[in-house]
C-alpha cells in the first residue's frame, strides 16, 4: 500500500471522520481508497497528479473543475472511460491514464434495451444547491409535486464546500452560520416534505423540443422528465483564462480546489498561487489555510482586489501578500506546475517589463469569476417550456442571495401552478437585491478613541449586505443606522458587557474586543481565530496585524477558549500594550518567508497559451483565423476543432470572444457557435434504455481511438 500523505487529517471546522478504507489500482500499483471518494480524489490522496496525456500533442493532462464540465479528469476505469472527479471509486478498481483517446471496449452482440420510462412532475429542478433547495421548500409547502436532479451525490450544492460563515442577514439567510451546516439546514428541511422527490446522482443532459428532459438517473439510467414547469438552479461554471502554462497539471479553478479539500479532505496542494482577487479566491486561499497549505500570494488585475475587502483583510492578516494591478505570465514546469510569474500591468492591462516576479508552487487556482450554467433555461425558453432560473444560473451572486431568490421563485412557481400561497411580500424582491448587491464603497476605519472599559472595535470599513453582529449583541451596542443591512455597523453608547459574541459571529472575523478593565495599560484583546488548536497555545507570543494586514508587535497569548456560541471558532485573548490594542485586527498564522518570490524570472512566450483544453487548440491559432477575416465560431470550429471537445465548448467559448474583442472585432460582426444538446456527455447506449455496465463483454476488438461518448 502506498502511503496517503496528501489527506488532511484534522481540520478547524470540518469533522474528519474515520471511513472504511479499501484498495484501488492505478496503473497496476496497489493503493488506498476510503469509502465515498471519487477516483480524483483517491488518486490526488496518493499523490498523482497527472491522469492521462492528450491524443494531440501527448500533453499531461489532470484535473480542471472537479464538477463534471471539462472532461480534463478522464480517467479509464475497469475498462471504461469516466469522469474521474464524478465517479466513485469502489474497492478493487483498476484505473488506467488516459493516453491518447479512449478504446471501445470489448462488447459482443446486442446489449439489453429497455423502454424509456417517462415521468411526470409538476416541477422539476435541476440543481440541489442553496437556490434549488430553497425553491424546494417553498414547493413542498405548497404541496406541487417537485423532482430535484442533481449531478453529486449528496444536496446542497456549493455550500457543501464552505466552512465559512454566511454574511447576509440572519432572518433572511443563515448569516453568521457556515455553509456547510445550511446545507444540513436545507436538506433536513427538503426531506420533509414527501410531495418533494430527490434523484442524486443523477445528471440533466438536455432539453428536448417535446418539453421534457433527459435524465442519466443514478449514472446508468436513462429517464425523460416530463414537468409542467422547470427550475434551472444550476449554479455557475468557473471561467478560465489564457496563460502559458495554462492547462500543466496544477492549474485548476478554485471551487475544485474546495472540492478536494472541503469536500473530500485531500491536501490538494502543499504552495498555492491564487488568480484573481473576487470572493471566490480570497476564499479559496483561506481555505487552503485552514487546511495547513501554504498560500505564496495571490494575485488580481484589477487595482483593488473585487471581492469583500474583510475577506481580502482577513488574508492579508494571515501573512499572504495580495498583488492588485498584477497579472499571470505564466504556470511554469515540464510535467506539472512547479512555479508561476506574475507581472504587475499598466493602464493598458500591459506586462510593465521588469516587474516580473517567479513564486515556487505546486498549484495554480485559478478565480476569475463565473459564468452562469445557463444551457438549459435557454433551450426550455426556446422550445416552450414554462421555464425559471435562480441562483448563479440566473445571475451570478453570493449563495445568501440564491437562498432567498430560491424562495421567491419557488413562490412564484407554486402560484403559476395554481396554488393559493398569497402574494409574495414586495419586501423580498428589496431583500433579494440587497443580497445580491456588490460591495459599496470603502470607507476609513473607525477605531474608537477611548482607551478604558471594555469595548468591540469593528475592523469593517466598507458597504455589504451583512447584519449579524447587530442581531447577537444582547445589549443592542452594535448597530446598522437605517433599515438597510449594507450600512455599516456602529458600536454606540456605552453597555458593552465584554460577551464575545459578536467576535463570534462575525463572517468576516473583523471584530475584536478590547477589554481595559483588568490592566489599562496591557488591555486584553479577543480575537476569533479558525485554525487547529494545536497551532495556538496559552503562553505563546503571536505576532498581530492590523486590519490591512500590517505587522504591529509581538504578544503574548494569555487564554484560548472555545465556546460553543463561536462555532468551532477559538476566541484567543491576547495581552497587548495600549498603544497598539485598539489596532489588533487578527494573529499572522503564515511567516513572510514562505512567499517570498525567487530571484530567477521564467521569461514569457506569446501565443502558445492553449484556448480550447479539449482539442488543444492554441491562441495563435484562432487569432491567426481571426486575422484571415474569420467571423463565424462555427467556421473557427469546423477548421480548428476548438469548442468541439468532450466539454462542448463550455471553457473555451468565452475565451474566443475575448481574442475576438482583442482584435477589435465588433461583437456585432461575430457568429456564436451553435449550442445543441447534449450538455453533459453520455455514453450512447443510455438513450437505448441498456445500462452500461449490462453490456455483454465479448465482441471483437473495435476500431482504436474511438469515442464511446455522445456528443
Ligand atoms: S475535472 Fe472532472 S470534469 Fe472537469
Amino acid at each position: 500500500m502506498s502511503s496517503n500523505g496528501f489527506r488532511i487529517l484534522s481540520h478547524p471546522i470540518l469533522p474528519v471522520k474515520p471511513r472504511p478504507a479499501f484498495s484501488f489500482f492505478w496503473q497496476g500499483q496497489e493503493m488506498t481508497a476510503l469509502e465515498g471518494e471519487t477516483i480524483a480524489s483517491a488518486l490526488f490522496a496518493n499523490g498523482v497528479r497527472i491522469f492521462g496525456h492528450h491524443h494531440k500533442d501527448g500533453a499531461p493532462q489532470g484535473i480542471f473543475c472537479a464538477n463534471g464540465q471539462c472532461a480534463q479528469c478522464t480517467v479509464v476505469a475497469d475498462g471504461l472511460p469516466v469522469k474521474s472527479c464524478m465517479t466513485l471509486v469502489r474497492p478493487g478498481m483498476r484505473v488506467e491514464p488516459l493516453d491518447g483517446k479512449p478504446v471501445l471496449p470489448d462488447v459482443r452482440g446486442v446489449p439489453q434495451m429497455r423502454p424509456i420510462e417517462t415521468v411526470e412532475v409538476e416541477c422539476l429542478i435541476i440543481g440541489g444547491g442553496p437556490a434549488g433547495l430553497s425553491a424546494a421548500i417553498e414547493l413542498g409547502k405548497a404541496g406541487v409535486r417537485t423532482l430535484i436532479v442533481d449531478d453529486k451525490h449528496r444536496l446542497g450544492g456549493k455550500l457543501v464546500l464552505q466552512t465559512h460563515k454566511f454574511f447576509g442577514s440572519v432572518d433572511a439567510c443563515y448569516a453568521g452560520t457556515r455553509g456547510i451546516d445550511i446545507a444540513t439546514k436545507l436538506e433536513e428541511e427538503v426531506r420533509q416534505y414527501e410531495n418533494v422527490q430527490v434523484w442524486l446522482n443523477s445528471t440533466a443532459l438536455a432539453v428536448f423540443s417535446d418539453r421534457k428532459v433527459g435524465v442519466l438517473r443514478d449514472g446508468n439510467r436513462y429517464v425523460l422528465v416530463q414537468p409542467h414547469v422547470l427550475l434551472v438552479a444550476t449554479g455557475a461554471r468557473e471561467k478560465s483564462l489564457v496563460f502559458r502554462g495554462n492547462t500543466l497539471p496544477g492549474v485548476y479553478g478554485a471551487g475544485a480546489f474546495q472540492t478536494l479539500v472541503n469536500r473530500d479532505l485531500v491536501r490538494a496542494a502543499r504552495r498555492l498561487f491564487v488568480v484573481g482577487g473576487g470572493n471566490v479566491g480570497l476564499i479559496a486561499a483561506y481555505h487552503a489555510l485552514q487546511a495547513g497549505i501554504q498560500v505564496v500570494g495571490l494575485c488580481e488585475a484589477l487595482p483593488e482586489c473585487g471581492g469583500y475587502k474583510v475577506h481580502k483583510d482577513k488574508l492579508a492578516r494571515m501573512g499572504v501578500p495580495i498583488y492588485t494591478s498584477h497579472t499571470i505570465l505564466s504556470a511554469n514546469g515540464e510535467r506539472e506546475v512547479e512555479s508561476v510569474t506574475i507581472a504587475q500591468i499598466d493602464e493598458r492591462w500591459q506586462p510593465i517589463p521588469g516587474t516580473e516576479k517567479t513564486f515556487a508552487c505546486d498549484t495554480v487556482l485559478i478565480a476569475v469569476g463565473l459564468d452562469p450554467v445557463d444551457e438549459f433555461y435557454h433551450k426550455a425558453k426556446e422550445f416552450g417550456l414554462p421555464v425559471y432560473a435562480a441562483g448563479d444560473a440566473e445571475e451570478i451572486a453570493e449563495a445568501s442571495a440564491a437562498m432567498f431568490i430560491g424562495r421567491i421563485r419557488g413562490l412564484e412557481i407554486a402560484r403559476a401552478l395554481g396554488r393559493d400561497v398569497g402574494e409574495i411580500p414586495p419586501e423580498w424582491h428589496r431583500t433579494a437585491e440587497v443580497l445580491k448587491s456588490r460591495p459599496g464603497a470603502v470607507v476609513r476605519e473607525d477605531i474608537p478613541e477611548k482607551e478604558e472599559g471594555v469595548f468591540p472595535v469593528l475592523h469593517c470599513s466598507q458597504e455589504i449586505p451583512c447584519n449579524p453582529c447587530t442581531s447577537v449583541c444582547p445589549q443592542k451596542c452594535i448597530v446598522i443606522e437605517g433599515e438597510d443591512i449594507r450600512g455599516l455597523p456602529e458600536y454606540v453608547g456605552d453597555e458593552c458587557i465584554g460577551c464575545e459574541q459578536c467576535v463570534a459571529i462575525c463572517p468576516g472575523l473583523a471584530i475584536t474586543l478590547v477589554d481595559y478593565r483588568k490592566d489599562p495599560e496591557y488591555p486584553t484583546v479577543t480575537i476569533p481565530y479558525e485554525f487547529p488548536p494545536e497551532t495556538i497555545h496559552q503562553g505563546d507570543v503571536v505576532t498581530v496585524m492590523d486590519t490591512e494586514g500590517n505587522v504591529l508587535g509581538n504578544v503574548e497569548v494569555v487564554s484560548i477558549r472555545a465556546p460553543k456560541f463561536a462555532d468551532r471558532a477559538l476566541l484567543v485573548r491576547v495581552r497587548a500594550p495600549r498603544e497598539i490594542a485598539r489596532r489588533i485586527a487578527g494573529i499572522r498564522v503564515q511567516e513572510p518567508a514562505v512567499a517570498e518570490p525567487e530571484t530567477r524570472y521564467v521569461s514569457r512566450m506569446l501565443e502558445d497559451e492553449i484556448v480550447c483544453r479539449c482539442e488543444r487548440v492554441t491562441v495563435g491559432e484562432i487569432r491567426a483565423l481571426i486575422r484571415a477575416g474569420l467571423r463565424d465560431m462555427n467556421h473557427i470550429k469546423g477548421i480548428t476543432r476548438a469548442g468541439m471537445g468532450a466539454c462542448g465548448g463550455k471553457t473555451c467559448t468565452n475565451l474566443i470572444l475575448r481574442i475576438f474583442r482583442e482584435e477589435g472585432v465588433p461583437p456585432e460582426e461575430i457568429t456564436e457557435s451553435v449550442r445543441r444538446p447534449l450538455f453533459v456527455e453520455v455514453p450512447l447506449g443510455v438513450f437505448a434504455g441498456a445500462a452500461a455496465e449490462e453490456a455483454p463483454a465479448e465482441v471483437p476488438p473495435t476500431r482504436k481511438d474511438v469515442h464511446r461518448w455522445g456528443m
